[in-house]
């Protein structure tokens, strides 16, 4: 019996060895291994053979069942590893990696930041959830104001809220730093606004804030009108409206004149005929705000001003709906 089970170990070996593919494999796995296998049938044999043969039969036929399972498995890695190298073709072509890319608004901000960088101003920021302090009464925005209103701003728990603008990054740098300052913030803000084609609950902002002694208002108009030209060209001009906001005074809107019908055409669609485009707020920093940052409002004066980049860049590219740009569409997102 056990030359029995010698031979077939090798006989095994040998097909095994020469086994082409996977399915050749399993043929012989069924064949050496399986039910009706020579091995099983040399099993139950063992029972007839004389009691002190066998252990020695069990023990060899255990073996040859562990080697034949072995032969099997090598042979299938084998397999494999062949038929993986012969399987590349060199001359296909790679596989293509999309490549990321920033987002409108980020590249927007950052060339705002830019624009701004030359012009001497640092970059700083704060946090989305903010409290009132920052948000409201520090800007001299009172407790009735009709900004507080729970209809307009999303209130979370323990007096936080989710920040309506980034006006409170003003707040945050003169609490910490002394005059002269001068920075820009971008960022996120959220109103509690029905979503369309114009509103957003979800929105980005640029604030600027310079505060020296002797900042006039003149200065903040020669701020805006530098930025507008490197962000719409050379031939944009500014325009200063009569506005109200708690944290200046005075306070303005400001338009940039139409880059894409450049006066007023009644056709146009990007100014709607007017030849002006309306841009964002800014004024001279209200003296009570001073106040609430311990800065001397005899000393020091200073302008702000804050605009929605969504804005800016619907006029920039012609886009007519602010939702596009949180909707993540990849179509979208690509073409800038
Ligand atoms: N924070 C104002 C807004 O969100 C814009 C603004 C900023 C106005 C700075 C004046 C000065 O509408």
């Amino acid at each position: 019996m056990l030359d029995e089970v010698n031979r077939l170990i090798e006989a095994a070996g040998a097909d095994i060895g020469s086994a082409a593919d996977s399915r050749q494999l399993e043929e012989l796995r069924v064949r050496y291994l399986g039910r009706k296998s020579q091995l099983r049938a040399l099993m139950s044999r063992i029972g007839t053979l004389p009691p002190e043969e066998r252990p020695a039969a069990g023990a060899a036929t255990g073996k040859a069942q562990q080697v034949i399972q072995t032969a099997l498995e090598e042979r299938q890695a084998a397999l494999e590893q062949e038929s993986e190298s012969r399987g590349m073709d060199v001359t296909l072509p790679g596989r293509r990696r999309g490549c990321g890319k920033r987002h409108l608004l980020t590249s927007l901000s950052w060339e705002l930041v830019d624009i701004f960088r030359g012009m001497g101003f640092d970059v700083a920021s704060g946090p989305e959830v903010e409290d009132e302090y920052h948000n409201f009464d520090a800007l001299n925005t009172p407790p009735d104001h009709p900004a507080r209103d729970l209809q307009d701003t999303f209130y979370l728990r323990d007096g936080m809220l989710l920040r309506t603008q980034t006006s409170t990054v003003q707040i945050r740098v003169m609490a910490h730093t002394a005059p002269p300052v001068r920075v820009v913030a971008p960022g996120r803000c959220y109103r509690k606004e029905s979503v369309d084609a114009t509103h957003h609950f979800a929105f980005h902002q640029l604030e600027g804030l310079y505060v020296d002694r002797g900042v006039s208002l003149a200065d903040l108009k020669g701020t805006i009108q530098m930025m507008g030209r490197q962000l719409l060209g050379e031939q944009t001009r500014v325009r200063f409206r009569p506005h109200f906001f708690p944290f200046t005074e005075p306070s303005v809107e400001y338009d940039f004149s139409c880059s894409l019908c450049q006066g007023p055409d009644p056709s146009c669609r990007v100014c709607k005929g007017t030849g002006w485009i309306e841009v964002a707020g800014a004024g001279m920093v209200d003296p009570a705000v001073f106040e609430a940052v311990g800065y001397d409002p005899e000393v020091y004066t200073g302008f702000a001003f804050g605009m929605g980049l969504e804005r800016v860049a619907m006029i920039r590219y012609g886009i007519d709906d602010i939702r596009l740009f949180l909707d993540n569409d990849l179509r979208f997102n690509r073409q800038f």
